[in-house]
């Protein structure tokens, strides 16, 4: 062995390259990395190979620039005495994949476990952007737990049109509402949103991307300031480099994924994820990785840890700003300073710095204030998600930083009854029947309804979709009522400001009590209790069972087969269902 391997200690990857129990495997081995140009003199110099999950390509346009970054990974890594070695991950595009990227988080999680626990791989630089991106590689990077490092892409410049700030996503539920409303055309639609996407990078928003990418950072997984970087600054080029060569010293630190992925730090994970309105996919996806992880995260930990953190952050869509300047304003640090200060985040935790959290952020001040606020001079108190259950479901969450004071008006403001909505219930079973019957004059959908919709859970979409977010009928936009209470066993798009109820578990597929819930029902809701039921006896419930679940559509795909075979709820993380128990997988070796 070498001097430059890891302080005598034999490395992963010498189990295939430098094995003489078992010559011929060796040399099968090593022939192919040949043709290439690879030397065997650098595999087998007990130098550490690190791979990069390339997440980047064509089909996922949000993540492509890592194609381009990963020169400086590989820079990074030689630097520092290591050999890289790129492979691709399974895309995840957010925007275009049909019925839901969400139900592909799983297959990404999948083939990425194979391939670090397959493959000769001491460590692994993780390329991250687009939502799931983030989740699924970070779940994998814990069921295998060899030495790993977050690298996101960036978020993409700041959109302007018309001399506005036009950020991905937000714009288009925005302008949306404005065509249905009659106020601009149809290519003025077209306009505002294509605007919104000016350069390489992921959504600019503080959508589920840069949310999960924040959520990395938060919990120890990238280095410090990663995420928020402008995919085109040359600041994200030179991280590229520092995380390349970071990655190297990780496996020579022998520093795994967990000695990191605590409780604390998922605890920090959620308390920045309010602080800076972060998105409701971070519920499942944090579930998720804490799994994976061995850690045991509650539902109710969002409720307990979250909820009375303030909104700091003045970021869309909760806030004004985009990812640019949020940035210059110190990003995620300058968001984590304030929560340490305040006494609310948990700074020894480890890092992949090497450091402590706390050590991290020393000097990371905020130097904008119009972007990131004091923490006691924040945009808005109580900014978590609010944890509900009843007999509609078991658990669901609302994300309290987009409730707007016009919406606490007309909704929870009744004298003697404040926080407490009584609402006629509009039911729809999946999106296809939302679209066809919203503007159905018999519906008679006034502002004291709440919309439902069904069908959308991982199971019933399958995936689970980002659906609740429904805009109210056209008659009511037209009058300016832009948005209506809303409930659903599916999901939101991170860059939506609209006050839903999200992520009901168990779904009405899995026979929750949506499934039983009929339009002309009242609902209550009652943000005082933190409940949301269906007032409706439990003999009428009981009959209504009779009729069966909701119909939803067959497997389309084998994998859609598989997903439903084995997915769990999201209030649990819409993880297979049983894959937690597989850790550590990096402390045996695969047989030859
Ligand atoms: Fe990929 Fe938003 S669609 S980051
Ligand atoms: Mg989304």
């Amino acid at each position: 062995m070498s001097d430059d391997s890891a302080k005598g200690r034999r490395l992963r990857s010498q189990d295939w390259f430098d094995n003489p129990d078992h010559l011929d495997m060796t040399a099968l081995y090593l022939e192919r990395f040949m043709n290439y140009g690879t030397t065997p003199e650098e595999l087998r110099a007990g130098k550490p190979i690190i791979g990069i999950a390339q997440s980047g390509s064509d089909i996922n346009p949000c993540n492509r620039h890592h194609l381009e970054l990963a020169k400086r990974i590989r820079d990074g890594i030689r630097d520092a005495g290591g050999i890289p070695i790129e492979f691709p991950s399974h895309p995840l595009f957010e925007n275009c994949k049909r019925p839901t990227a969400a139900l592909d988080r799983n297959l990404a999680y999948l083939g990425l476990v194979e391939i670090l626990y397959g493959y000769p791989l001491d460590g692994v630089v993780l390329t991250t952007g687009c939502d799931k991106t983030t989740p699924s590689a970070l779940m994998a990077a814990s069921t295998v737990d060899i030495p790993a490092i977050v690298f996101s892409g960036g978020p993409m410049l700041d959109g302007w049109h018309e001399g506005e700030l036009v950020g991905s996503g937000t714009v288009i539920w925005r302008s949306r509402r404005k065509y249905a409303a009659g106020e601009i055309s149809h290519e003025e639609f077209l306009e505002a949103a294509l605007s919104s996407a000016p350069s390489v990078g992921h959504c600019n928003t503080m959508g589920t991307a840069s949310t999960m990418n924040a959520m990395a950072e938060a919990l120890g997984m990238s280095l410090t300031g990663c995420a928020a970087i402008p995919a085109a600054y040359r600041e994200r080029g030179q991280m590229a480099y520092r995380t390349g060569r970071r990655a190297v010293e990780l496996v020579l630190e022998d520093i795994r994924p967990s000695n990191i992925l605590t409780r604390e730090a998922f605890l920090n994970a959620i308390r920045v994820n309010s602080a800076i309105g972060g998105s409701t996919n971070a519920q499942p996806h944090l579930m998720a990785m804490a799994k994976h992880a061995g850690v045991d995260l509650r539902p109710e930990d969002w409720q307990d840890v979250g909820y009375d953190i303030p909104l700091i952050a003045n970021v869309q869509p909760a806030g004004a700003w985009l990812g640019e300047r949020f940035h210059r304003a110190g990003g995620v640090p300058a968001i984590m300073w304030e929560l340490l200060a305040a006494g609310r985040l948990d700074g020894t935790c480890p890092t992949v710095t090497g450091k402590s959290m706390a050590e991290n952020l020393k000097g990371r001040e905020a130097t904008d204030r119009e972007v990131i606020k004091p923490f006691d001079e924040p945009l808005k108190e109580r900014a978590g998600f609010l944890v509900l259950k009843g007999n509609l479901f078991d658990f669901a969450i609302m994300k309290m930083s987009v409730v707007s004071a016009d919406f606490r008006r007309r909704y929870l403001s009744e004298p003697g009854r404040e926080g407490i909505f009584e609402g006629r219930a509009i039911v729809f079973d999946g999106s296809e029947d939302y679209h066809r019957r919203i503007n159905d004059p018999a519906l008679d959908i006034d502002e004291r309804c709440i919309l439902v919709i069904r069908g959308a859970g991982p199971l019933g979409w399958p995936g689970s979709a980002e659906v609740v977010n429904m805009q109210p009928p056209d008659h009511l936009l037209k009058r300016g009522i832009m948005s209506l209470p809303t409930i659903g066993d599916g999901r939101q798009s991170g860059t939506a400001d609209s006050p839903s109820i999200l992520n009901a578990s168990p779904e009405s597929a899995a026979g929750g009590g949506l499934a039983w819930v009929r339009t002309g029902d009242t609902i209550r809701i009652d943000f005082n209790e933190g409940r949301c039921d269906m007032l409706v006896d439990d003999g009428e419930i009981a009959r209504r069972k009779a009729d069966g679940i909701p119909k939803t559509p067959a497997d389309a795909t084998p994998w859609q087969m598989i997903y439903r075979q084995t997915v769990t709820q999201l209030s649990d993380g819409a993880t297979i269902r049983g894959a937690e128990q597989f850790r550590q997988l990096s402390k045996t070796p695969p047989r030859h």
